[in-house]
């Protein structure tokens, strides 16, 4: 990751302006990036809270899912997610993160991610990510789905569907002792193989105490390349599924990141722990 790199936490501001003061901080000054190989024995009462914290939110997700329908609007969506979290003893996490206003991010049909609630009404027919992140004492935890509303397109049906494919092989692909690369590359043939593209501006992330920590996630990739998977680490995988380009562009809001040729976009999201035996997901 060099300085004037696109941040590797999805906030679109160069690493230099974002999480390259921490990473050092950690790394006692070292270039290389942190990663959570250093932090792999992990406490029950770790575990234990991440584990709280990951239910809750998908818990939240849940409760969204229970709610969307058509003639909402995406800030309705927001204050469910806002007063849910609070009434369960935990902060929404993106409210206030690096500026962003919003307690959830609510990415519709060629929004990509971090699409920010407002007026917009939610209409039959459209696909509709909600990203849901808390932190609950002090622990992140963090998921996404993609809901279809109403009488979607078979375009919509697709996208949502491969999408949701590529993230259970993804987390098929994760194994301990396995490759980084192992689950991107899984991602990729999968998503390839519809005819979808791979978001790679954004990638998945280590989660813990930070709400974004090393390693990255990438979507994409070659097997047996990349950093070791450790029994211990905590991260998440989260799949952005093009119907066409991979390529995209972020709205005036410096937030909102769109496909380049307008065609749909869906993801899906988990937060993980890798143990000895395999995966646990969390969410
Ligand atoms: N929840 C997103 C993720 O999966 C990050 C959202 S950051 C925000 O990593 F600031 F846009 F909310
Ligand atoms: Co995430
Ligand atoms: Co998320």
């Amino acid at each position: 990751m060099q300085r004037n790199d696109p941040c590797w936490c999805g906030s679109g501001k160069k690493y230099k302006k974002c999480h390259l003061a921490s990473d050092k901080q950690r790394l006692g000054g070292s270039k290389e990036p942190a990663t959570q190989l250093d932090r792999m024995e992990r406490s029950s009462e770790y575990i234990e809270g991440m584990r709280e914290s990951c239910r809750l939110a998908a818990d939240t997700l849940k409760m969204v899912g229970e709610n969307i329908r058509a003639d909402i609007t995406t800030d309705t969506i927001n204050t469910w997610v806002h007063e849910y979290t609070l009434d369960h003893g935990a902060i929404p996490a993106t409210l206030n993160y690096k500026g962003y206003p919003k307690s959830t991010c609510t990415s519709l049909n060629s929004v990509i991610c971090h699409g920010i609630p407002d007026d917009t009404i939610v209409k039959d027919g459209d696909i509709i990510n909600v990203d849901i992140t808390c932190n609950l004492n002090g622990y992140f935890g963090d998921t996404s789905k993609t809901f279809l509303v109403g009488e979607c397109s078979p375009d919509a049906k697709k996208i949502t569907a491969v999408a949701e494919e590529c993230l259970k092989r993804g987390i098929q692909a994760a194994t301990p002792n396995g490759k980084m690369g192992d689950i991107g590359a899984a991602i990729q043939a999968y998503a390839h193989s519809m005819g979808c593209s791979v978001v790679e501006k954004f990638v998945g992330h280590g989660i813990g105490k930070q709400f974004h920590e090393n390693p990255q996630v990438p979507h994409f990739g070659r097997r047996g390349t990349g950093v070791r998977l450790t029994p211990g680490m905590f991260f998440t995988i989260e799949p952005m599924i093009n119907l066409g380009d991979k390529d995209l562009y972020i709205l005036e809001d410096n937030w909102t990141a769109v496909t380049i040729d307008g065609k749909l976009s869906a993801q899906f999201e988990h937060t993980i722990f890798l143990t000895e035996s395999g995966v646990e997901v969390l969410t």
